[in-house]
């Protein structure tokens, strides 16, 4: 898929199939996010796989607006490692990149998700550490939800002129 369509046609998609996604298929999505820029190529992420239904309910327990998991084929959860940064306090930015890389190479592969935050609210983020084990320093940001579409979105159009800012503000 061409870029930009990929990217302007990105939306969240809640509504799954149920079916399952290829696990060969999961890599590729894997290996589009550790393609992110990050700073000073710290690449300070790991990625927690999920496809057990068990861990899914739990998690519609901790964090209530992941309900679309419910017919998720998979939860990804994408993490920081701070204590990987070369370059500290570039974390989050960093691994922001790699969520929306994710994000577009769902799409693009014909499949769906939506971005689930958990960071910076710290009853969710503690109670994901404990529930995937997570060692101490290790940062759960946000979990997506991924599925077979089982609905369809225009794409959006949100250009703002009143938002860009040519030379000075
Ligand atoms: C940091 C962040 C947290 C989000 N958390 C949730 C969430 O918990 N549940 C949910 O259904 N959508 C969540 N979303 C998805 C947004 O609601 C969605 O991206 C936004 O409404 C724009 O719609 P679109 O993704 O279809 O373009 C989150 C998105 C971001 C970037």
């Amino acid at each position: 898929m061409d870029a930009m369509k990929a990217i302007l046609g990105r939306r969240s998609i809640r509504k799954f199939t149920g079916e399952t996604i290829p696990d060969t298929d999961i890599k590729k999505l894997l290996e589009a996010a550790m393609a992110a820029p990050s700073a000073c190529n710290q690449q300070p992420w790991h990625f927690v796989v999920a496809k057990d239904k068990k861990t899914h309910e739990k998690v519609m327990e901790i964090q209530p607006y992941t309900k679309m998991l419910e017919k998720a084929s998979v939860a990804v959860f994408v993490c920081a490692d701070p204590e990987l940064q070369t370059c500290p306090g570039f974390w989050v930015q960093d691994i922001t990149a790699a969520t929306e890389n994710l994000l577009l190479a769902v799409h693009a592969m014909g499949y769906g998700a939506t971005w689930c935050g958990l960071y910076p609210n710290d009853d969710p983020v503690w109670k994901v550490k404990e529930l995937l084990g997570l060692p101490k320093q290790v940062m759960p940001l946000n979990v997506i939800a991924i599925g077979v579409p089982d609905e369809e979105k225009p794409p959006s159009n949100r250009y703002n002129e009143d938002r860009v800012h040519y030379e000075k503000w």
